[in-house]
């Protein structure tokens, strides 16, 4: 029988918790094809018009404000800041968007389902190198 996508995600949170706790040694990485799938479809359809088709930003520098003092898209493939922050900020990121900070992206809450959103997390991360995504599980623990 085809596993549902409901509870593909339910695994998925369940040894995200659990397995994880072999950190540094094991990366326990989220290979599922058809959550990666779903969230590189996604990604590209509503992300990369701004952080690039491969997450890797615009060319520009993401660090220097705009002409108009707004933040160009930082690259989400590691090479930026996203791993810094845990699974719920980058969430809570991603379906409020920017504009309530004085950012430019838009929300994302009314468009796609949290299954969705944190499909396309799992897409990204899966860009990380392993230092990385091992520090971004710690951080996740924390
Ligand atoms: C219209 C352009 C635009 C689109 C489309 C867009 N973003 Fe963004 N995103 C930005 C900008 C600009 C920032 C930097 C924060 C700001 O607005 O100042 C950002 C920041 C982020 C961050 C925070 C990164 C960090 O290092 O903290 C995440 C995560 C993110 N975007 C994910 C997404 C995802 C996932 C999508 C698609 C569902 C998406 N973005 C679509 C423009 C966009």
């Amino acid at each position: 029988m085809r596993k549902s996508m409901s509870l593909r995600f339910f695994l998925l949170i369940i040894t995200t918790l659990t397995l994880n706790t072999a950190y540094p040694a094991n990366t326990n990485r989220i290979t599922d094809p058809v959550i990666l799938g779903a969230g590189e479809k996604l990604f590209q359809t509503n992300c990369a018009v701004c952080h690039g088709i491969k997450a890797q930003g615009k060319g520009e520098d993401w660090n220097k404000p705009n002409t108009d003092g707004k933040s160009p898209p930082p690259p989400l493939n590691g090479t930026a800041h996203a791993w810094h922050h845990p699974v719920g900020a980058l969430m809570k990121t991603i379906r409020n968007g920017t504009m309530p900070i004085g950012g430019t992206m838009p929300a994302w809450k009314n468009t796609l389902s949290n299954e969705e959103i944190f499909s396309i997390i799992v897409w990204f991360s899966s860009l990380w190198p392993d230092e990385i995504y091992n520090e971004w599980m710690r951080r996740n623990k924390q």
